[in-house]
């Protein structure tokens, strides 16, 4: 007598199975990958993403202190001082390492963060939002992931990564060996940007040291970064993802790998390959085993 699932779990195991047969991790499907269908698009595209996902940097500086750095719009936030002023002066910021709390002191050292930022105004995004999206997870997480800021689903729930690249994400972890609850989830902005479009720099860098503090309590073994705007503002430096992925950063204490955006990876499945080479990555550095192996 066949099982009978409900219709919303089998969606669940039925997306997981394309998300594993999409990173090749089986022959679940005996179709060849190319003849899938793409899955119907219901958010839409983040404005600028994908541009940002591939886009080379703005303007490659011929001053040698700026060489590969952010453009000036960006700052790494550790201290507060106008970027342009550090930059011609050629400072390049180095990574602030806060001492790492006990675990059992983590969640209410997040706890009080949550109260510094309050019913938060310090940027245009709290007109359009419905609530503040902080973070999500295990206060003492091995492994944290990024993103860049709530969506419409974030906002009415609070919570982030809960819509359908959310779903993905959870796919992503799944695929690690790992629960979500295990990990650490935040983005670089905590309130939605109107029309889901990219964090201004003057949002993301007023919000940030936020992240920051988020990233220091945790102090996470691997943060993930998903997308050019996490990598971007966690890096302090603006360039392509191509030239980021595929690689350790040193960041805060932490390892920090740079991989797609799961809202990139529902309009472009062929990169989730990539994406999974990329978790490779965090997953060797957390001595995390693939399945099978
Ligand atoms: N995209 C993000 O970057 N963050 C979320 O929380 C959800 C979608």
């Amino acid at each position: 007598m066949p099982h009978a699932l409900d219709p919303a779990t089998r969606e669940a195991l039925a997306e997981r199975l394309r998300f594993y047969r999409d990173l090749g991790l089986s022959d679940f499907y005996r179709r060849p990958v190319e003849d899938a269908p793409e899955p119907a698009r219901s958010l839409p595209p983040r404005a600028g993403q994908l541009e940002a996902e591939q886009a080379e940097p703005r303007r490659p500086s011929s001053e040698p202190a700026l060489q590969g750095r952010a453009p000036l719009a960006i700052q790494s936030n550790f201290f507060g001082e106008e970027p342009t002023t550090r930059a011609r002066k050629g400072f390049t910021a180095p990574p602030q390492i806060a001492p790492s709390l006990p675990a059992e002191e983590r969640a209410a050292a997040l706890e009080v963060i949550r109260e510094d930022l309050g019913d938060c105004t310090r940027c245009a995004l709290h007109k359009g939002r419905n609530t503040i999206v902080f973070g999500v997870g295990n206060p003492a997480a091995r492994l944290m992931f990024v993103g860049e800021g709530p969506g419409a689903d974030e906002d009415a729930q609070g919570l982030p990564f809960v819509g359908r690249a959310g779903q993905l994400l959870n796919n992503m972890i799944a695929a690690m060996g790992l629960m979500r609850e295990e990990c650490y989830i935040a983005n670089v902005v905590k309130c939605r940007p109107p029309g889901n479009r990219t964090p201004e720099p003057e949002e993301a860098n007023t919000c940030s040291p936020f992240l920051f503090r988020q990233i220091d309590v945790v102090r996470p073994q691997v943060l993930v970064a998903l997308g050019a705007t996490a990598a971007t503002y966690l890096l302090g430096q603006r360039q392509p993802l191509a030239g980021l992925r595929g690689r350790i950063h040193a960041f805060r204490g932490t390892s920090l790998v740079v991989t797609y955006h799961p809202a990139f990876l529902l309009r472009d499945p062929r990169q989730k390959k990539e994406a999974w080479a990329d978790l490779q990555i965090a997953m060797k550095e957390l001595g995390l085993k693939k399945a099978g192996t």
